[in-house]
């Protein structure tokens, strides 16, 4: 892997300790990292490099999914930590960037490629793009790539806004945005497992499928964000990113070994095929939500209005549950249903494939019995595939028993989202990062909602922390003869 300069704004923030420090170690075990790998941690505190090392290193202690125990190999990662001070709005502060940046590239004998990552809010990116254009940190003679977190802006002309600003000092294919979502493992998987299964391939069109569910329950609430959630609700947190990235990802049809680009361009179909929804019809399309008071796992909680630094009379949804319908030649007619919360019953990320009974000759007269075939794919927190068949007892006949084909992968041996996202950017492929385009049209699809909700022609359900959310959700679905699948 090329020499890398890993330029880190943020250094001293939440995000730095929990995943990016822990996600380089993981990278550096494994033998991921380039031969010539430098870091550089750039935040307001003053701190020396000694410093700043025990930082990282205590938080590989708390958040690594591997033991950082002190030795040879910790030292050797840990040399690599530089710190800079830095305030983001100073030219001079990254003019002195500069030459600390050349010195590790002259001190490594390394090629001038920097990754600049952006672990900051959004209302920084500008300033910081342009400071890295101007003062020639992005000039040199390797590459240069620019890595963000979201939220990538707050609606569809915020977003647009941000990207041009961004598009001054950065092209489109030297910026990096992060989905984590794109970087769990069996999302990834799910591109692979249909490629490679000519059994999943012949199955993935409305001629079999009766309806695809996408879930993302939390059992949290809002913890210490409420000046952020408060202003972005699931849909914005939630629903315009992950999950229409999730459902990008398991509707795209792939031809065998197929390149980043046709990943992104079928992405892209999909979501241009999503059937819009006009503000007028948001309230029969969609739920949205906020949690009372409950229970979550026993223990009581207490609801979103009363949580500290939320209004009393917050009307901010943190539940979201939609139909949505993608109006292609394979999906036509098959219901996508996404639904996610937080302070539900259970912490679970999953897509159910429920598959339509076939008419005609097959069917016998007491299939009533039968539940449907479900192929479930978990995401988090555990990872596996499940398929849910029929049986019964050739013996006596009776009843159809459903039976559950289970594939589990243990905890340990998955890597963290970060690590591959970290790695993938490393080696410049950018399949599982969001593309400008999807992001537009995401914020484009969303932004009916976002409107219907301000001017609040979605009513707001409450349903009580500890379950799977308000009964309309349910109804969403009972509509068109289909139940949330799992919610037991
Ligand atoms: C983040 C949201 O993007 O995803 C959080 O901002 C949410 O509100 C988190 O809790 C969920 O991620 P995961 O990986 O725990 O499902």
């Amino acid at each position: 892997m090329e020499a890398t300069t890993f330029v880190l704004f943020g250094a001293t923030g939440d995000l730095a300790k929990r995943k990016i420090y822990p996600a380089l170690y993981n990278l550096f075990v494994d033998g991921k990292l380039p031969n010539a790998f430098s870091v550089v941690g750039l935040g307001r505190r003053e701190l020396t490099d000694e410093t700043f090392r025990e930082n990282v290193a205590r938080s590989l202690r708390s958040f690594s999914r591997r033991e950082a125990n002190e030795g040879e190999s910790l030292d050797a990662f840990l040399n690599a930590f530089r710190y800079n001070v830095l305030d983001i709005g100073r030219k001079e502060d990254y003019e002195k960037l500069l030459r600390l940046v050349e010195a590790r590239e002259a001190e490594l004998g390394a090629a001038p490629n920097r990754l600049f990552y952006l672990s900051v809010g959004p209302e920084f990116f500008e300033t910081i793009a342009a400071n890295i254009r101007d003062s020639g940190l992005g000039s040199a003679d390797g590459w240069k790539r620019l890595v963000i977190e979201k939220p990538f802006g707050h609606d569809l002309q915020s977003a647009r806004d941000l990207n041009a600003k961004l598009s001054r000092s950065f092209a489109e294919d030297e910026i990096y945005r992060i989905d984590h979502y794109l970087g769990k493992p069996m999302v990834q998987k799910l591109e692979i497992l249909q490629q490679a299964n000519p059994v999943l391939q012949a199955l993935w069109t409305n001629r079999h499928i009766a309806n695809v569910q996408i879930t993302a329950n939390e059992t949290v609430g809002v913890e210490e964000r409420a000046g952020y959630y408060d202003h972005v609700g699931a849909v914005r947190d939630m629903f315009q990113n992950h999950m229409l990235q999730l459902l990008m990802m398991l509707a795209i049809h792939l031809p065998h070994n197929s390149t980043s680009d046709e990943v992104r361009t079928k992405k892209r179909k999909v979501i241009e095929a999503l059937e819009p929804l006009a503000k007028e019809d948001v309230a029969a399309n969609v739920v949205r939500g906020q949690y009372a008071a409950g229970e979550i796992q026993g223990k009581p909680v207490v609801g979103y209005t009363s949580e500290p630094g939320i209004a009393a009379d917050s009307a901010n949804d943190t539940f979201i549950a939609a139909e949505l319908h993608i109006d292609d030649y394979f999906w036509r007619g098959v219901p996508f249903y996404i639904r996610t919360g937080k302070r539900m019953k259970e912490k679970s990320t999953r897509i159910v494939i429920e598959f339509k009974e076939l008419a005609g000759e097959h069917t016998q007269s007491d299939d009533k019995t039968k539940a449907p075939n479900l192929l479930v794919f978990e995401i988090s927190p555990n990872e596996g595939i499940t398929l849910q068949l029929n049986t019964r007892d050739p013996q006596h006949k009776g009843e159809f028993q459903p039976m559950l084909v289970n594939f589990h992968t243990s905890q340990q041996d998955v890597p963290e989202a970060y690590e591959n996202l970290i790695h993938d950017a490393l080696q410049g492929d950018p399949t599982f990062f969001a593309h400008w385009d999807e992001v537009e049209l995401s914020w484009k699809w969303v932004q009916p909602i976002l409107d219907a909700f301000k001017d609040d022609l979605v009513p707001l359900r409450t349903y009580a922390a500890g379950t799977y959310g308000p009964a309309e959700a349910d109804e969403l679905l009972a509509r068109n003869g289909h139940r949330w699948r799992f919610d037991d």
